[in-house]
């Protein structure tokens, strides 16, 4: 089958109910293709790996099962392996080889894309205005969106090679085109 943003949303969407867990998707998505633009790789294979990364998580909340029981589910549906073993390798407990640039960006992006989401959804003017130096500041409240972990969020980072303020403020312009997409507001809601 041909992987296009379609079949990703479609199967995403039929797994998934939960808006947060839509926006989530939504937004590791727009991260993923702003590094698959960057580096000139297939903006839509890597977007609908980041799509349908958390794709079974409704079905299985727990790690004994997530991801893992999701991928005989995606190759039922006819997907490439090339996407279910991008999908597999975001998850830290099965310790698989991150050896692609599309698994290094899939991980980099996860935990980060939703630190800056909850970055943007308190502050008035959402992701308008909003610097890398203040996220790192978030980044060091332990109670502020205690669900992420930071040390993914750093060795993100890191396996991508980049500073971390360059990758938070490439993830923050992904963030920026889809904010009514993710619930956030804009300078010209606040104005
Ligand atoms: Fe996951
Ligand atoms: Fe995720």
């Amino acid at each position: 089958m041909e992987v296009t943003r379609d079949t990703a949303w479609e199967t995403l969407t039929r797994y998934t109910k939960s808006e947060s867990l839509l926006r989530h998707a939504l937004a590791v998505e727009a991260s993923t293709r702003f590094y698959a633009r960057k580096l000139g790789e297939d903006e839509e294979l890597w977007g609908s790996v980041a799509l349908l990364h958390d794709f079974d998580y409704e079905k299985h909340p727990t790690l004994d099962k997530h991801p893992q029981d999701g991928a005989p589910i995606l190759r039922e549906e006819g997907y490439p392996e090339v996407l279910i073993d991008a999908v597999l390798s975001h998850a830290e407990h099965l310790e698989l080889p991150r050896d692609t640039p599309l698994k290094r960006t899939l991980f980099a992006c996860d935990e980060l894309s939703g630190f800056v989401h909850a970055c943007g959804l308190v502050r008035p003017t959402g992701l308008d205005g909003l610097e890398p130096k203040s996220v790192k500041k978030k980044l060091k409240q332990p109670s502020f969106a205690a669900g992420v972990h930071r040390d993914e969020v750093y060795a993100g980072a890191e396996l991508l090679g980049l500073e971390l303020d360059e990758h938070i403020a490439n993830v923050i312009a992904a963030l920026q085109p889809i904010a009514g997409e993710l619930g956030l507001r804009s300078a010209a809601d606040a104005a």
